[in-house]
């Protein structure tokens, strides 16, 4: 384990099973910072799981919250903020990333998407969406934002996760 210290966060964004869990664990045991999670970080605080949230209360309620605790992350450093992948989508998010650090965007294609989101059912977006064409039309959608957003950004296909986590240091 390196002794780097971040005097900043580390901000990953981009699309549903682009890889930033997977990233935000690695990279956390590499430097020993801690990672919050949003989404999990949502779902402790509302104790409601995000399809529940989305269906009770709405999108826009979620995309609020997103915001709130994007603040609250700017009284840490040395820290992996893992975005849902909606949290960019938003130009007031957008802000208050940068403001947290330097912003990571992980990028994968479609298919590789698919593979890793297959069985997963807490993403409400997907279900009964499970599908290449769906994927990449969401994905066409959001690329500009998502890119807007990024000051670094690192592809993921094809890649183990050392060598993700090693590029994205290099970049920082
Ligand atoms: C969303 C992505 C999800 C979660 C919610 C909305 C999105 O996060 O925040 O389902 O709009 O892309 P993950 O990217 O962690 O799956």
């Amino acid at each position: 384990q390196s002794r780097k210290l971040f005097s900043y966060n580390i901000v990953l964004i981009g699309f549903m099973g682009a890889g930033k869990s997977t990233v935000s664990e690695y990279l956390s045991a590499m430097f020993a910072m801690d990672v919050v999670e949003m989404d999990q970080e949502i779902v402790a605080r509302e104790e409601m799981s995000i399809p529940d949230i989305f269906d009770t209360y709405g999108e826009e309620y979620f995309r609020n919250l997103e915001t709130k605790l994007l603040i609250e992350m700017q009284e840490r450093k040395n820290t992996i903020v893992s975005c849902g992948g909606g949290a960019a989508l938003r130009a007031e998010n957008v802000k208050e990333m940068k403001k947290n650090g330097r912003v990571v965007l992980l990028t994968a294609h479609p298919e590789t998407i698919l593979e890793r989101v297959k069985d997963s059912e807490d993403r409400p977006l997907l279900n009964g969406n499970k599908n290449v064409e769906f994927i990449d039309n969401l994905m066409e959608s959001r690329r500009e934002k998502y890119e807007a957003a990024a000051d670094i950004v690192v592809h993921t296909d094809k890649k183990d996760i050392n060598t993700i986590c090693e590029e994205i240091i290099q970049k920082l």
